[in-house]
């Protein structure tokens, strides 16, 4: 009975806070239960706390909640489950091994003032579009598929409340015209499995589980990389491997991990759990040295089961290539907004001054529209769980 009541306080609280306060259900659930170890019940699921608690779960290869308009109408392999998760992430293994990770691309960063995540976004879109094609995208192309892809990230970021579904529709036709092509580049070109696949499912591998995830990861972690940078150039320059471990660590990627029920097992939710601090000493400080030891818990910045990322090589490479040939020889500067607050999701983009050369004497700034992005943003993030009974 103690136990019930508690489940029913510990749900009104959570989702009560997620209607009302200005943070993503992952990072709410971080806030209200941060260091706590073990499992927090909720009325209808489990709350993971801790790595250890979620490591010492039955396997499971039982996906997300299928239902998520941030996709729409593509159908990512994230969402699906049994034979067809199976086959899907069989054929999306082939033809990650076909992308040539060794390329090179130029990648200069933006010399502004101002949000440059998406400027970087954008480098990423066209350098994906060529890795999976085998060429440099048109500009007709570009003009009917980006906006699509910028729209998925805009409602994952909770810039945005619902999808825009014209753009999406753009995005899906465009990209099928170039699947019925004939190019001998495309890294599925010679898979039969893919080619015997539905329209839609082989849409949703270029669009979702490709383009958009290296669009928006790597998108991610670079911008990570680029602030923490300006704080941290020695540690860069010496020990890069350990700086992008420790940067995944305190902003890790990825918001929410949820599995359904099991005949054995309630589903669960492990949100955020790579914030948790038990276990890591001095944990709020960025400290790339400690990954010359062993002592602490395990880095699950790219998943820990079954559907862990399937792209960890091309997703660290090409991010951590890209992050090298834009900073690390190059004489730039950068000075983040000091009205900006690096946070896990860019909710207000990634607000620096970058420059090169001479460094002037005074690089103080400010941006400007915190208030109205904020206030934006929270609408839009309950206007995407009213729209997709977010965790209900
Ligand atoms: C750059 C840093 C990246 C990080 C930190 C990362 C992290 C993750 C994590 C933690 C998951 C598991 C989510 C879960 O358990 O529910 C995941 C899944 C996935 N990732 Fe990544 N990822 C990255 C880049 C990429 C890239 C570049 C691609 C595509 C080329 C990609 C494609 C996918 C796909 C398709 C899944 C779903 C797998 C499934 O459900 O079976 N990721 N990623």
């Amino acid at each position: 009975m103690f136990k019930k009541i508690q489940a029913g306080y510990h749900t009104l609280l959570f989702y009560g806070g997620v209607l009302l306060f200005p943070f993503s259900p992952g990072t709410l659930a971080w806030k209200l239960f941060k260091n706590k170890k073990g499992k927090v019940q909720l009325t209808n699921r489990d709350l993971i706390c801790d790595t250890e608690t979620l490591m010492a779960l039955p396997k499971s290869e039982n996906s997300l909640d299928e239902f998520t308009t941030a996709f729409s109408p593509f159908i990512p392999l994230l969402t699906l489950n049994d034979h067809p998760w199976k086959l899907r992430r069989k054929i999306l293994a082939d033809g990650l091994r076909k992308i040539n990770i060794e390329k090179d691309f130029p990648f200069d960063l933006p010399l502004k003032k101002g949000d440059i995540y998406w400027d970087v976004f954008e480098i990423l879109f066209r350098i994906g579009y060529e890795l999976i094609f085998g060429r440099p995208v048109t500009p007709d192309e570009f003009r009917e598929m980006y906006p699509g892809i910028v729209d998925i990230n805009r409602l994952i970021k909770r810039h945005t409340g619902s999808p825009n579904i014209n753009v999406r529709w753009k995005l899906y036709h465009r990209v099928a015209a170039l699947l019925s092509e004939e190019n001998k580049k495309f890294i599925f070109s010679e898979c039969h499995e893919f080619k015997a696949l539905s329209e839609i499912d082989r849409v949703s591998i270029v669009v979702e589980d490709l383009l958009t995830s290296i669009c928006i990861q790597c998108s991610d972690l670079i911008c990570h990389l680029i602030l923490l940078y300006s704080s941290f150039q020695e540690p860069f320059k010496n020990s890069l491997d350990h700086c992008i471990n420790e940067t995944l660590r305190l902003y890790p990627l990825t918001d929410i991990w949820t599995r359904k029920p099991t005949e054995k097992e309630r589903g669960w939710i492990a949100s955020l759990i790579q914030l948790n601090r038990s276990g890591w000493r001095d944990p709020d400080s960025f400290k790339p040295e400690r990954w010359n030891e062993n002592d602490h818990p395990q880095l699950v910045s790219w998943g820990f089961d079954a559907r862990s990322c399937p792209a960890t090589k091309i997703g660290y490479h090409l991010s951590k290539a890209l992050f090298q040939k834009m900073l690390l020889n190059k004489d730039i500067w950068i000075q983040p907004a000091s009205n900006f607050k690096h946070d896990r999701t860019f909710s207000d983009g990634c607000q620096v001054w970058i420059g090169e050369g001479a460094r002037p004497i005074l690089t103080t700034w400010k941006f400007k529209g915190r208030r109205k992005k904020q206030a934006q943003q929270w609408i839009a993030s309950r206007l995407r769980m009213l729209d997709q009974g977010e965790l209900w």
